[in-house]
């Protein structure tokens, strides 16, 4: 039997990735000019997925490549250790062998690794000193090796719950690195990657040029969704339809409609709008727990403002007075707010209005307005 070709829970690999040859390429052609660049994309958009491929062709060029993810990281301890784990995990080869030795010298070795014998005479670094050596590394390799070094820092905004100026000491010591390596920072905090990096006050102002990854074009995702259920003996029909215009280019609630589609759809049967609205109840069992601790996390402001972006064609502050909210300040103040975490986006294509980034989140919250499944008149 067929097994089911749509992959929505992890990074996918080059070939399951739609629209994003630019991207990359864009990526790539930075870092090899030694430039650094920020992948800004909201949550599931692909970031790491596109980070991956970008590294694995620029290994096949040569490069050394590390990829450090900063997700939950809370102390500059635990950025150093994030930091020495991807290099121990990550090189290859003869660097692999010689960094495993090198990790033994390095200042506070095997951070985190238990208690230290008091006969051993070990002067504790300052946190910010581990730091600084680790940060260092692509130095090291490059003088050792001549090879060049791409860093990519996933989850890059995550630095600062670890210290408010957790940006300056990183870029206090990788401002130096020139031929020996190029970064990348990612990150999903769409608003805080955005302070990061545009700030004036901030230490990495300017430092890295954005790459932005847009919502997947419907004819792309269309042919990606057909091919895949052709290819497996199954046939989207008129389901895909509904799915694109629900899926609003949103990478991976497009892979899970699609793939809750192809498990509702009977090969030689072409899925049709009724197959889709089974699968859109398939996809929203699985990710409500998801939604409704999105929600339970927001201010009942958060939850009007956002209320009110559900419905595409209102007028957000007319619609949130209308919920009981206040007008003017109150109303930006929550805008800020879900924009700096990504919840919300200003929508490039249509004039710049903020809009809800997951199209589950915006159908979920029309739905709890009206009991009804009303949010998908779409599939009218
Ligand atoms: N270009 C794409 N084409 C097809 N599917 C994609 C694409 N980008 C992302 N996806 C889907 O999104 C899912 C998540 O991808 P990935 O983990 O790379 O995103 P991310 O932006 O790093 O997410 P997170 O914010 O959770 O770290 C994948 O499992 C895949 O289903
Ligand atoms: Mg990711």
């Amino acid at each position: 039997m067929a097994v089911n070709p749509f992959r929505y829970t992890n990074p996918v690999g080059p070939h399951d990735l739609i629209d994003r040859e630019q991207a990359a390429s864009r990526l790539t052609s930075r870092a090899e000019s030694g430039n650094n660049s920020r992948l800004v994309a909201p949550r599931r958009f692909g970031k790491t997925s596109l980070l991956r491929a970008v590294a694995t062709d620029m290994a096949a060029d040569g490069w050394a490549t590390v990829y450090v993810d900063f997700f939950g990281v809370l102390t500059l301890d635990a950025i150093a250790k994030r930091i020495e784990r991807a290099y121990s995990e990550q090189l290859q080869g003869g660097l692999a062998t010689w960094f495993a030795g090198f990790r033994q010298v390095l200042s506070g070795a095997h951070l985190g690794g238990g208690p230290v014998p008091a006969s051993i005479d070990v002067r504790i670094p300052s946190a910010e000193a581990a730091l600084n050596e680790r940060l260092d590394l692509p130095v090291r390799i490059h003088e050792r090796s001549g090879r060049r070094v791409l860093v990519v820092f996933d989850e890059f905004s995550e630095v600062l719950r670890a210290a408010g100026n957790a940006d300056a000491v990183i870029r206090s010591v990788i401002q130096h690195h020139g031929d020996a390596a190029s970064y990348i920072f990612a990150g999903s905090a769409v608003g805080m990657m955005t302070d990061l990096f545009s700030s004036p006050r901030r230490a990495f102002y300017a430092q890295a040029s954005p790459v932005h990854l847009p919502p997947l074009p419907p004819e792309l995702a269309a042919a990606f969704i057909g091919e895949r259920f052709n290819a497996t003996g199954k046939e989207a029909g008129a389901a895909m339809d509904p799915l694109l215009r629900i899926a609003n280019g949103h990478p991976q609630r497009s892979m899970l409609m699609a793939a809750k589609l192809w498990d509702r759809t009977r090969p030689g049967r072409p899925a049709d709008v009724s197959t889709f609205v089974e699968a859109y109840q398939d996809a929203m069992a699985d990710v409500r727990d998801e939604l409704e601790a999105i929600w339970q996390g927001l201010t009942t402001g958060d939850q009007r403002v956002l209320t009110a972006l559900a419905d595409p064609s209102a007028p957000v502050y007319t619609t949130v007075a209308s919920l009981g909210g206040s007008r003017g300040g109150a109303v930006q103040g929550s805008l800020d707010q879900l924009m700096r975490r990504g919840i919300v986006l200003r929508d490039r294509s249509h004039s710049n209005r903020p809009s809800i980034v997951d199209p589950l989140l915006s159908t979920w919250v029309r739905e709890g307005l009206q009991p009804e499944p009303a949010a998908l008149d779409a599939v009218e």
